[in-house]
């Protein structure tokens, strides 16, 4: 599981717990922080030892690889964020052949998923909740692209992005997508349950009248 935000609050107490093994931002999440992109790497990667997504913004091939390289320069963990379109899958090629680890984003159908792959894509995000905001099912693309990349052993790996809710997290992890990027405000829901609450409660209760008689 990774951890959508940008923000160092939320990575610090998300990474805390020990179940986070990542971190993917973008670029509307990056601009919510007002800092550097360079304060901003150095942030996370001081906390999270693993791997750490950004976006390139780049239009060109030639340009979108030139800023990969400088990104990835950055930290070892760095994973280059591209868009996926013909630009985009021209940078991937060369970075993949380059070692430069990608996560092609903005893919909302099966075939981008294929193309991404085929160019040589590390990560592949496919956005769920925005699929499901236009009436369709984002979830259902996931399980596609597992296939696909299964049918043809592809070393590619499947982030289910822009999760909205715990049952995303659920389903993503019961049809085997590799990662599931989640914000922070998913992972609190997937934590707290009020039957939990309620039953500490109760036995702290209960268990004080023990210590009272003793
Ligand atoms: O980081 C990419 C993705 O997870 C964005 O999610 O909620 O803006 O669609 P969202």
């Amino acid at each position: 599981m990774f951890l959508d935000t940008a923000n160092i609050e939320e990575i610090k107490a998300a990474y805390s717990l020990g179940v986070i093994s990542g971190v993917t931002t973008n670029p509307s999440l990056l601009a919510k922080e007002g800092k550097s992109l360079d304060a901003a790497i150095r942030e996370i990667t001081a906390v999270v030892d693993g791997p750490i997504s950004v976006e390139a913004v780049s239009q060109e091939a030639p340009a979108i690889i030139a800023e990969a390289e400088k990104l990835a320069s950055f930290h070892p963990n760095i994973v280059v964020k591209i868009p996926v379109n013909a630009e985009g899958l021209k940078a991937v090629k060369v970075l993949s052949e380059r070692k430069v680890k990608t996560n092609v984003t903005l893919v909302f159908s099966v075939n981008q998923a294929l193309l991404a792959a085929l160019a040589g894509a590390t990560y592949v995000s496919p956005f769920v909740g925005r699929l499901d905001d236009i009436g369709q099912d984002g979830m259902q693309l996931v399980a596609e692209m597992l296939e696909i990349y299964r049918n043809y052993s592809f070393p590619t790996q499947v982030i289910a992005a822009s999760i909205r809710h715990p049952l995303h997290v659920a389903i993503a992890a019961k049809i085997g997508a590799d990662i599931a990027t989640i914000p922070y405000k998913v992972l609190t829901q997937m934590l707290n349950h009020p039957l939990t609450t309620l039953g500490i409660e109760k036995f702290l209760a209960d268990w004080a009248k023990v210590s009272d008689a003793s």
